[in-house]
């Protein structure tokens, strides 16, 4: 396995860390002198890069929000000249101007070496067929994964998102060994096998790298067993590169190990701002320490989880996803998260791996409908049944009374990307 580790990966710790301060001073430096947003924060904070002497340092430095990208659209958080600039992705946000982020000929190779790291560490080879169904445009994840096949030597089939009953005509008559794909739409393209009657086990595909939203053990397990694949998790946000910032390992399935070498991750208690050790849950932080056209420093992501230890690499892991602090839904004082109503969906006999979460006014109280769909054949008997599991499970495994309705099967909104799990009802919500 060592032998096709590439150089980065083979570093040990103390080599890694001598790396990473180098150039996480390069990267305060680039940033101070070109970006007029970090000069001005930095000197409302009385640092100056050269202040920054171990990694330890970086924690003094100001952090950097959203808010800030949006406020300096489109180009002001670029640090090198315009003509440098060979390409740029935007997130759409749900409101408002998208984030912009550029990267120049540099970047873009960076970043297809870290999705061919990816990728290989997913368990694709050279010569493999890879069929990507993130959605190719704006969005970082279509050309993102696309540039990181071709980098490891696969043959990409560039199929973006949509058009699903193609896709599996696509995956039938092409062969890919691997996909690349959010893990709710591999549920849209598991429906459209039914339909097809095809064998969603018969495919040549051996591997599955899903990301771009947050999915659950439970979801790995449905995908596995049903498609006869290995499923997981690659991470990755547009303001930090795209995808490929963080990727599990095949052969141990157990968090994504973060490519530290180009991404220098902190967890910070969302509310204080303080740093946290490893091991403890908190929001998680990045400042690129490679990246040319838009450096970020201690980016925010909102995502919540916690740093560990390194096992098939050196680097060290995040635990997967629980959700973004912006997807958590407070009721009646208790925090909840999407993932936690998908584990005990995908646990309940009865109901299809869909769901959707409502949310409206009652009187003065919010209130949560989860709307998960009967499987075909589920009798009137076995849909009660499963509704009143599933209102047990939330009321013992979060702590919180939620309204259950089992709808038929095909009626909720498929996914074809980043599926949206909360529905807010809420008038002022
Ligand atoms: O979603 C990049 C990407 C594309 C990653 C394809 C993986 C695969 P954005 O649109 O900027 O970029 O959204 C980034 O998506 O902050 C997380 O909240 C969420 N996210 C991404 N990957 C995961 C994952 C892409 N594996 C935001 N698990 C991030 C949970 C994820 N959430």
């Amino acid at each position: 396995m060592t032998a096709l580790l590439d150089a980065g990966e083979r570093l040990g710790r103390d080599e890694l860390e001598a790396l990473q301060l180098q150039r996480l001073r390069a990267t305060l430096r680039h940033a101070y002198e070109n970006v007029g947003f970090y000069r001005t924060a930095f000197d409302r904070a009385g640092l100056r890069p050269e202040d920054c002497r171990t990694l330890a340092d970086l924690a003094r430095f100001p952090f950097t929000v959203k808010a800030d990208l949006r406020d300096n659209y489109p180009f002001g958080m670029f640090a090198v000249p315009e003509d440098r600039v060979r390409r740029i992705h935007a997130s759409s946000g749900t409101t408002g101007r998208p984030t912009v982020v550029g990267y120049t000929a540099r970047d873009l190779d960076t970043w297809a070496d870290v999705v061919a790291r990816s990728i290989r560490a997913a368990g694709g080879r050279p010569g493999h067929k890879a069929h990507v169904a993130y959605g190719y445009g704006l969005f970082t994840g279509g050309l993102g994964a696309h540039y990181g096949a071709e980098r490891l030597g696969c043959t990409v089939i560039p199929a973006s998102g949509g058009m699903t009953a193609r896709q599996v005509q696509l995956i039938q008559d092409f062969r890919p060994e691997i996909i690349m794909i959010t893990p709710s739409y591999m549920l849209t393209l598991l429906d459209e096998f039914e339909r097809q009657g095809v064998d969603p086990r018969s495919t040549a595909l051996k591997v599955g790298i899903f990301g771009a939203e947050p999915w659950t053990e439970q979801m790995r397990r449905e995908i596995e067993e049903r498609f006869a694949i290995d499923a997981v998790d690659i991470y990755g946000l547009s303001e930090v590169m795209g995808p490929g910032v963080a990727q599990e390992c095949v052969e141990t399935k157990d968090g994504l190990h973060i490519w530290e070498d180009h991404f220098y991750p902190e967890v910070v208690d969302p509310v204080t701002g303080e740093v946290l050790p490893d091991g403890e849950e908190g929001e998680l932080v990045f400042t690129s320490l490679t990246k040319e056209a838009m450096p970020v420093i201690r980016y925010r992501t909102r995502d919540l989880t916690r740093l560990l230890p390194g096992t098939a690499r050196a680097f060290r892991r995040m635990e997967k996803v629980t959700g973004r602090s912006d997807d958590m839904v407070i009721l009646r004082g208790v925090n909840l998260f999407p993932t936690q109503i998908e584990e005990i969906v995908l646990r309940t006999p009865g109901v299809a791996p869909h769901f959707q979460l409502r949310l409206t006014r009652q009187g003065r109280l919010d209130a949560l409908t989860v709307r998960a769909e009967a499987r075909s054949g589920a009798t009137t008997d076995d849909r009660v049944a499963a509704g009143r599991s599933i209102a047990a499970a939330v009321k013992d495994g979060v702590g919180v009374s939620v309204d259950v309705e089992i709808v038929d099967p095909e009626t909720l909104e498929r996914s074809v990307g980043k599926i949206r799990r909360i529905v807010d009802l809420r008038e002022d919500g």
